[in-house]
């Protein structure tokens, strides 16, 4: 069971939009998927709760439930599974990197957004854990945009970038994910190109000795 941590301190950088999205593309490629809501602000379990389809699955966590929780999730035969976390709970988001088999940062392209990563960054780094770094809401052509990817490709390994879509928000309304209202559409394209390169992680770890 691969486990996927969405972390960032700094608020509204798309992390519950991304997990919402990576637990629908999961689900839709036929596998197990399960959404925990670490952020008790509820957005994920509130998006379930708006969301016709069964899958993926959806449930609250805190960071005293998380371990147990993934323990059963793991005897439930789910086999991916996206941690979403809050910006301003510390321990949350060390809870969730601690577990996590692959980290995934989402860090907007603003002055603002740059500045606070290395308080994200302060998080993951001890855990060791491998992490992706991905640009999101970004204006394609803009200065901002490119300069951003560049101080990102300093800091570390940077996943495709998620482009800044009305798209996103709209799906969200009835617990959607924007792949599924545009299948063919360039927020599907990016989505399915940065599960794709989390999932690189999972090769990774079956590969490594037990
Ligand atoms: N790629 C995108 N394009 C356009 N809008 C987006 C995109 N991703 C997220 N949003 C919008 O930005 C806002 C913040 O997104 P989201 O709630 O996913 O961020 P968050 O990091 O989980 O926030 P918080 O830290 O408060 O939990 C929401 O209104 C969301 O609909
Ligand atoms: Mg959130």
């Amino acid at each position: 069971m691969l486990i996927v941590g969405i972390i960032s301190r700094k608020g509204g950088v798309g992390k519950t939009t991304l997990a919402a999205a990576l637990g629908v593309e999961a689900a839709s490629r036929g596998r197990k998927a399960l959404l925990l809501d670490l952020d008790p602000q509820g957005s994920l379990v509130e998006w379930s709760e708006a969301r016709e389809a069964d899958s993926p699955g959806v449930a609250p966590a805190t960071t005293d439930t998380l371990s147990r929780l993934l323990d059963g999730a793991k005897r439930q035969g789910f086999d991916i599974v996206f941690i979403d976390t809050p910006p301003s709970i510390a321990s949350s988001a060390k809870a969730a990197a601690a577990i996590s088999d692959v980290i995934v940062i989402p860090v907007k392209a603003s002055p603002n957004d740059m500045r606070t990563l290395p308080k994200t960054m302060e998080i993951v780094r001890p855990t060791g854990k491998p992490y992706l770094l991905t640009l999101t809401q970004t204006i394609a052509k803009a200065r901002l945009t490119a300069e951003s990817l560049a101080l990102l490709s300093e800091v570390g390994p940077v996943a495709p970038a998620i482009g800044n879509r009305a798209l996103y928000p709209a799906a969200m309304i009835d617990g959607r994910s924007a792949q599924e209202i545009d299948p063919g559409g360039p927020a599907a394209l990016e989505i399915r190109a940065l599960y794709a390169q989390i999932l690189h992680h999972e090769n990774q770890k079956t590969s490594k000795p037990k």
